[in-house]
Parts: structure tokens; sequence; C-alpha cells
């Protein structure tokens, strides 16, 4: 008897601890971008076991939705850009949403609660692309969200970058925050018709590529540890680029005449390589400025308290287009893996924790690939290496990345070694004209990480799949 009671006061004890470590009301952007991916129950399990208890994704795919099912995580769902202008046919929309939303609005289902209309979809970069999709999208997806009895509990928003406003040169203070001047008609249409829905503005806010783009950005700037020259806008004084810019967009909202609409961030985060100021202890000196500020409900000085706000990103995606950096590859709070990077503060910890790791991963075997000192015929390794460093993941080579400054063998081997590990291990992918060979010896040198990749999780995808449609038609024949 006495036992068992010691058994069950145990067993509190550890449920009310690992309660008390959840990140409380931390969202996660999962982006899928990887050459070789996690399973999926093992990235929910990963969620939960952390408890993140939202997560932004950048599509609607099944899998990945039925993987969701049950667990109570509230999730924003995804058009991806290059869908938008499909659903200025009202009759697409309704069928997105009946096959993406409506579907899996069960009890027991997957907790949707936002619809993302694009992804900045007014990105400079994108020359206007999807400039007049946009607005009739995100009409025809919440209208269509209404008609099916959903619009109370799932809103359409629009993930934007954060330059769809500004302020002018000549008062570059938050309090002067406009919309960008040529999408300043569409951006207020946006925002009046979200605001008729209780739709949030959802934005974008990224201190690190502030400091990329512009050398003469003062570094403290970027982080919350002050030590930068303040910003004086009208008695408030702005220490960091975050809430000066997240102010900005207030300012702007202020203007259009939607001052109290709610905003979300969409993504935040530090990248940890493929850039000098990509590192490790950068994103550890970010993390640990703005977590325990999310925690404590600080916000910003125009818009204190709450900010619902999302991490980019999960997990590292190797797969990622390097076009706005190399650090584009390595935005993961976990690694390629699932495994935490680095400390990180949780609420109700007061303190600097690892998250927990993914379980129970599947590794190929030890053995890697490198560069073979005895090859003859040099005469095409440029070519080689070119071709390795196109279909795998080589930005850990770049000027101030992780494995920057290696010789010209550690270079080569590098490269080699990344190919043969996406490739699975295929005994072909090391040859190379000769110029490879297989190792059985850890080749890893310093701060530069020869990994070992992950196994395929091709079916356990099938099968989580086929066990969700099962759910579905439980569900459908015990509703009849
Ligand atoms: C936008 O225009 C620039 C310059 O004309 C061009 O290089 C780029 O490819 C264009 N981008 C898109 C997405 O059309
Ligand atoms: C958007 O619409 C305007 C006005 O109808 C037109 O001038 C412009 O070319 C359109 N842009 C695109 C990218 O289709
Ligand atoms: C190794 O590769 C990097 C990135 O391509 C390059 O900058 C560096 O010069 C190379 N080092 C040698 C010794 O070739
Ligand atoms: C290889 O060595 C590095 C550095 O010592 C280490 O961090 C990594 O875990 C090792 N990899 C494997 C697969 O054992
Ligand atoms: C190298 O990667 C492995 C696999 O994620 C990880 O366990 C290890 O800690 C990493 N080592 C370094 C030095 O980053």
């Amino acid at each position: 008897m006495e036992r068992k009671w010691l058994l069950f006061v145990s067993w509190l004890i550890i449920r009310v601890s690992l309660w008390a470590c959840k990140v409380e009301g931390l969202g996660v952007n999962w982006g899928t971008q990887a050459n070789h991916k996690l399973p999926l129950s093992t990235v929910v399990q990963l969620l939960k076991d952390n408890g993140i208890q939202k997560v932004k994704l950048f599509d609607a795919d099944e899998s990945t939705l039925s993987a969701l099912t049950g667990t109570n995580i509230e999730v924003m769902v995804a058009i991806p850009n290059g869908e938008l202008a499909a659903m200025l046919d009202y009759h697409h929309a309704q069928k997105w949403v009946r096959s993406n939303v409506v579907r899996y609005n069960f009890k027991g289902g997957v907790n949707i609660k936002y619809v993302a209309v694009g992804n900045e979809p007014f990105l400079k970069a994108y020359n206007g692309t999807y400039e007049n999709a946009t607005l009739p999208a995100l009409q025809s997806i919440q209208n269509a969200l209404n008609e099916a009895g959903v619009g109370n509990s799932v809103k359409a928003t629009v993930p934007l970058n954060a330059d769809v406003y500004e302020s002018p040169q000549s008062n570059p203070v938050p309090s002067a925050g406009r919309f960008r001047p040529d999408i300043a008609d569409v951006m207020t249409q946006i925002v009046q018709f979200m605001s008729q829905n209780n739709a949030p503005f959802t934005v974008n806010i990224y201190p690190f590529l502030s400091l990329y783009g512009n050398p003469d950005f003062p570094v403290n700037y970027a982080f919350f540890d002050g030590g930068a020259t303040p910003l004086d806008d009208n008695g408030i004084q702005y220490t960091n680029v975050f809430d000066a810019n997240f102010d900005t967009l207030v300012s702007a909202l202020k203007a259009a005449g939607y001052g109290t609409m709610p905003i979300i961030v969409g993504e935040v985060g530090w990248p940890t390589d493929g850039d000098i100021n990509a590192n490790i202890n950068n994103a550890i000196k970010f993390y640990r400025g703005l977590l325990p500020r999310l925690v404590a409900n600080t916000g910003t000085p125009l818009r204190p308290g709450y900010i619902e706000m999302y991490l980019f990103g999960l997990l590292d995606e190797d797969a990622k287009s390097v076009g706005p950096g190399s650090f584009e590859r390595h935005w993961g709070i976990f690694r390629y893996d699932g495994q935490p990077k680095f400390p990180m503060y949780l609420a109700n910890e007061n303190r600097e924790i690892y998250l927990i790791g993914a379980r129970n991963v599947q590794y190929l075997e030890k053995q890697w690939c490198e560069f073979n000192p005895n090859a003859k015929d040099l005469s095409k390794l440029g070519d080689n290496i070119n071709f390795a460093c196109t279909y795998a993941d080589c930005t850990p080579l770049g000027y101030g990345s992780s494995c920057n400054g290696m010789d010209l063998n550690g270079n080569v081997s590098y490269a080699f070694n990344v190919y043969y590990q996406t490739q699975y291990q295929k005994l072909e992918a090391c040859d190379f004209e000769g110029m490879a060979r297989l190792t059985m010896k850890n080749i890893s040198t310093g701060n530069c990480n020869f990994t070992i990749q992950i196994a395929s999780s091709g079916l356990r995808t099938a099968a989580s799949a086929a066990s969700f449609t099962i759910t579905v038609l439980t569900f459908l024949i015990f509703r009849v």
C-alpha cells in the first residue's frame, strides 16, 4: 500500500515537473525542405515532448496533418504563392477549404486555427508577381471558411515580409511607419478585410537580416542586451531592431485606421551557420533576449503584452534555396536530426535548458566518404566538387561558416561525404572518378561536423497516412 502511494507521488512529481518545463505559448515553423526527413510521427512527438503548442506549416500536406491529428496542437496551414491565382475561382477555394480544413474539423481531429494565404507574396524580389492575386485569394478563402461554418475558429491571414512597411528616410522612426507606397492600396484593403473577419495581421521579423544586409548596421541593435545607441522616437527609446520594426508596423496599421489590429509574428529566429554572424553563440544571444521577453509578456513599447510568435524554424532544411544566402539552410532550433543545438530559456523553468531531442532517430551506418590521397588523375576534381555541392549541402564550407578554413583535402572530403550521405551511402556515391574512398574513421575536425545522415522515413509516412484514413472512416461510420 505505502509503496503504491510512493510510486504515485513520484509519478505525480515527474508529471508536474515535465509540465513545468513546457515552452508556454511558443510556436514554431515546420518547414520540410530537407534531403532526408525525420518521420512525421517523430517530429510530432518532438513537439509534444517540448510542449510546443502551435505549429505553422508551409502547405496543407495530408500526411503531416494526419500526424497532427488528435494532438490538439494549434496549426496554421498554408497555400503556397504559386496556388494563389487558382483561388480566384471561388469554387476552387471552396474545394480547398473542404479538403484541407473542414475535413479535419471534428472532435479529435486537427486544431486548425489559421490559413496562411501565400508566403511573403509582396516580397520585392517577386517583382509584383502575386500582387493582384493575394487579396482576392484571401477573400475567397475566408468567405469559403465562413460559408462552411468554420470561419469563427479558422482565420485566413497573409504572412508578410517586414518590407511591406517602412519609415521615410527623412524620419526613420517607428511612429512614422507606413505601408510601402507601391502596395499601400492593396495593403489597406487586405487589412480592412482581415479586420472585418477578426483575423490577425501576420508579419515575419528578422533582426539577423537587418545585420546581414547592411555592414553599417549596429550589431548590438540586432540583439536585446542594450549597448546600441538608443533610437529616440518622441521620448520612446528603442534599443533593439525587433521592437522598432514591430512598432513601425503598429504605426502603419494605425495610419491605415486599424491601430488595434492583432499582430502575429509568423517567423522570427537566428541561423547557426552559413554566414559570419550565423553561429551558435549569436543564436544563443538572440534567443536569450527574445524568449524571456516572450514568457514575461513584455511586448513592445507600442504594444505591451502577449505576442503570438512562431520561431523559425523547427529543423534545419538542407535543401532550401540559398538565393537569400547560405544561412537559409541553418535556421533550426534543432539540427536536421531533431537534436537541440543550444539551450533555450523555458517558461516556468526560469533558466536555460536543452530542449528534448527527437527520440529513436535511425541513422545510416557510421561511415564516411573522403578524398583519396592516392588518386592519380585530379584533372576532374573541380567538376566533381561542383557536382557534389549541387546535389548536397556544402554551405558549411563558405566564408565565416563552421567548416571554413580547412585545407584543400578537407574541403574535398567534406563535399564528397555530404554527397555520399545525401545519397543514402550508396556505394557508387563514393567514387568521384576514383578520387574518393570510404573510411570508418570520424573525419570531423574542430567545429566542422562531417555528419551521418538519417535513414529514410518513406515507409512510416505511408503507414501514418493509412492510419489517418482509418481514423476518418471510423469517425464517419460512427457519426451516422
Ligand atoms: C525580378 O526581376 C529581376 C530583375 O529584372 C530578375 O532578376 C528576377 O529574376 C525577377 N524575379 C522574379 C521572381 O520574377
Ligand atoms: C496587376 O493588375 C494591374 C492593373 O490591372 C496590371 O497593370 C498589372 O500588370 C497586374 N500585375 C500582374 C503581375 O499581373
Ligand atoms: C575550401 O572551400 C571554400 C569554399 O568553397 C573556399 O573558400 C576555400 O578557399 C577552399 N580552401 C582551399 C584550401 O581550397
Ligand atoms: C564525429 O565527431 C564529432 C566531433 O568530435 C562529434 O561531435 C560527432 O558526434 C561524431 N559523429 C559520429 C557519427 O559519431
Ligand atoms: C555533429 O552532429 C551530430 C549529429 O547531429 C551531433 O550529435 C554532434 O553534437 C555534432 N557535433 C558538433 C561538434 O557540432
